[in-house]
């Protein structure tokens, strides 16, 4: 399991200090949400933010677009310092097209589904995808509850990227991840938690992985997760 902290719970007068002490607790990834106002009823930061902080962490940043035709703003995101940009499949008319635009850039590409969307939503794009997020809230805010059903879209989605050629695809669920349900979470396949109030907040954070990851001990990981945790290394860095 890879735990990817949810910067939208961290201390934003702090942020520098924040992304250190993950580095310090041993994590890897860090989420960055951005939010336009438009796809979702929030907004956050962009890509002034972000390149401000690729210059003081060396961590890989998992940036989720919750922005209105995302395709627009691909360039902006890879020279600000994404390693990997989640689009979601319900902002995007053309998301077969936005994926590989990514992946032409020499970024990881993700596709984000809603609560309500459909798995099969993604059928014709598994081989076009990186990583798969299943969203267990509805995205616009941090500390919403999850939703229970998401245990089931997990496995349905594993299910249908392994019959249409995302067998190496990991699954990646953001919103509402603790450590109460990272078991469960894990259990009906998924490789990456994201999670912001139950992270920020709890330090130390080397003792937050932990409590986590203690729960997963002893599991399989899956090829998948083995391939999303080599992802940092393979990155070129500016
Ligand atoms: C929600 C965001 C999430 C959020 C997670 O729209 O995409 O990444 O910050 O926060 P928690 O873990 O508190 O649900
Ligand atoms: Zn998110």
């Amino acid at each position: 399991m890879i735990l990817s902290p949810s910067l939208l719970s961290a201390d934003f007068s702090r942020l520098a200090e924040e992304l250190s002490a993950l580095e310090a607790a041993g994590l890897t990834w860090v989420h960055l949400d951005v939010m336009d106002g438009a796809f979702v009823p929030n907004i956050t930061f962009g890509p002034p933010v972000i390149a401000a902080l690729r210059r003081v962490s060396g961590l890989f940043f998992d940036v989720h677009l919750m922005v209105e035709d995302p395709a627009r703003y691909l360039e902006v995101f890879c020279e600000a310092g994404a390693d990997l940009l989640v689009i979601h499949a319900e902002a995007d008319r053309h998301p077969q097209r936005t994926l590989a635009a990514i992946r032409g850039m020499g970024r990881k590409a993700g596709l984000a589904l809603n609560p309500g969307t459909d798995v099969n939503a993604l059928r014709w794009l598994a081989a076009d995808m990186d990583l798969l997020l299943v969203m267990g809230v509805n995205p616009g805010f941090s500390g919403q509850s999850f939703l229970p059903g998401t245990y089931e879209k997990i496995r349905s989605a594993r299910r249908v990227l392994d019959e249409s050629g995302g067998a190496g695809v990991p699954i990646q669920m953001d919103g509402g991840a603790c450590p109460e349900n990272a078991a469960l979470l894990a259990e009906a396949g998924a490789d990456i938690l994201v999670s912001g109030s139950a992270f920020f907040g709890h330090k130390p954070y080397d003792q937050r992985l932990e409590a986590f990851l203690r729960p997963l001990a002893g599991r399989v990981a899956r090829p998948a997760l083995s391939a999303a945790a080599q992802w940092k290394a393979r990155l070129p860095r500016a």
